[in-house]
């Protein structure tokens, strides 16, 4: 067998191997247990050949190693490259969630109550007529009792069509002072329009303490207008009536388009009712047991769609059931 003449080719061969794959098909061609120089190995008979065929295995041997060493080092900077992540590229934006508008505002406002001492309390959404009318001195007769008016599912109970009842619960279960917000859904008997839904909710308040006077509700009212609609709005109070509160009465903020003015969206009067409040009527302190010559106290039912609406200027409350991402994506 001619040696030179194959490692001449091996070498030539390893020389054009061109990958990992390709440098392994030339060793097993050469060096493999089958192939032409182990074969003669094994049938050698005198040192002189053996000593010539074993350098030649050798260098063939080195040869195959160092150029596999070599690829798979080329092979693996091509990978790294190939795979490198580009830090620059703008990222993918993937979809979040987010807060219900309603949710932030029922949450930001249980904050400045929060802020202010007030605990959070829970109503009942299923409320019977005991707490819902009775306890809040609603006379016998009143349009809110009839069922053309609120939701009934027996004859003494009913969907909640107020948190107001939560001012009658709060009250039963403990001694003065109270102060306490209720914040949660309310049903009416009512068409959807783009002012109506018949489910919607409101934030109630209430404070009963020593010493509590329409100044005390002024000014916390004053204070939240502020806090939900910024400090360079103006509010007016004006006399109002509801059964459960003597002094009543209805908050407004100056109009956020014309700034008090006159212009449509406030119909011209410069002001935006956001929703009712007064004295807590005494004959709810006699229901509840509270001493009403020792204790007054004041409270308030305003509507979140509301406060959402002026806030955002929105025209159509329905645009807030109707989950229309381009709607809700906004807040
Ligand atoms: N419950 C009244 C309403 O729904 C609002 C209100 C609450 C008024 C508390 C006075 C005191 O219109």
């Amino acid at each position: 067998m001619d040696v030179e003449a194959l490692e001449r080719a091996a070498l030539t061969a390893v020389a054009a191997a061109a990958s990992s794959d390709e440098i392994e098909a030339v060793r097993v061609e050469y060096l493999g247990r089958k192939s032409a120089l182990p074969l003669a190995l094994r049938e050698v008979r005198d040192a002189e050949t053996g000593r010539t065929l074993n350098d030649a295995k050798r260098r063939i041997e080195a040869a195959v190693g160092e150029r596999a060493d070599e690829l798979e080092r080329a092979e693996l900077d091509r990978r790294l490259a190939e795979e490198r992540v580009d830090v620059t590229l703008p990222v993918r934006a993937y979809a979040r969630g987010r807060l219900h508008l309603i949710t932030q505002i029922r949450r930001e406002v249980e904050d400045v109550f929060l802020g202010l001492g007030y605990r959070v309390v829970d109503g009942r959404e299923v409320e019977s007529t005991h707490y819902n009318f009775d306890g809040l001195n609603f006379p016998a007769g009143h349009p809110a009792r009839s069922h053309l008016a609120s939701l009934f599912l027996d004859e003494q109970t009913l969907l909640r069509t107020e948190t107001s009842p939560s001012q009658i619960r709060t009250m039963e279960g403990r001694q003065p002072p109270v102060y306490i917000v209720s914040l949660g859904r309310v049903y009416r008997r009512d068409t959807p329009d783009a002012t109506h839904v018949p489910i919607f909710h409101q934030v109630e308040g209430l404070a009963v303490d020593e010493g509590i006077t329409l100044a005390d509700l002024k000014g916390t009212l004053d204070f939240l207008l502020r806090k939900l609609f910024g400090e360079q709005r103006r509010t007016e109070f004006r006399t109002h009536y509801f059964p459960f509160t003597e002094p009543s009465i209805e908050a407004y903020v100056s109009c956020h388009v014309c700034d008090g003015a006159g212009c449509p969206v406030c119909r011209h009067s410069g002001w935006i009712e956001v929703g009712g409040a007064g004295m807590v009527d005494p004959k709810l302190f006699e229901f509840v047991g509270y001493d009403p010559e020792r204790y007054t106290g004041f409270a308030f039912g305003w509507g979140l769609e509301r406060i959402a609406m002026l806030r955002h200027e929105f025209p159509d409350l329905r645009e807030l059931w109707r989950n229309d991402l381009r709607f809700t994506r906004q807040f």
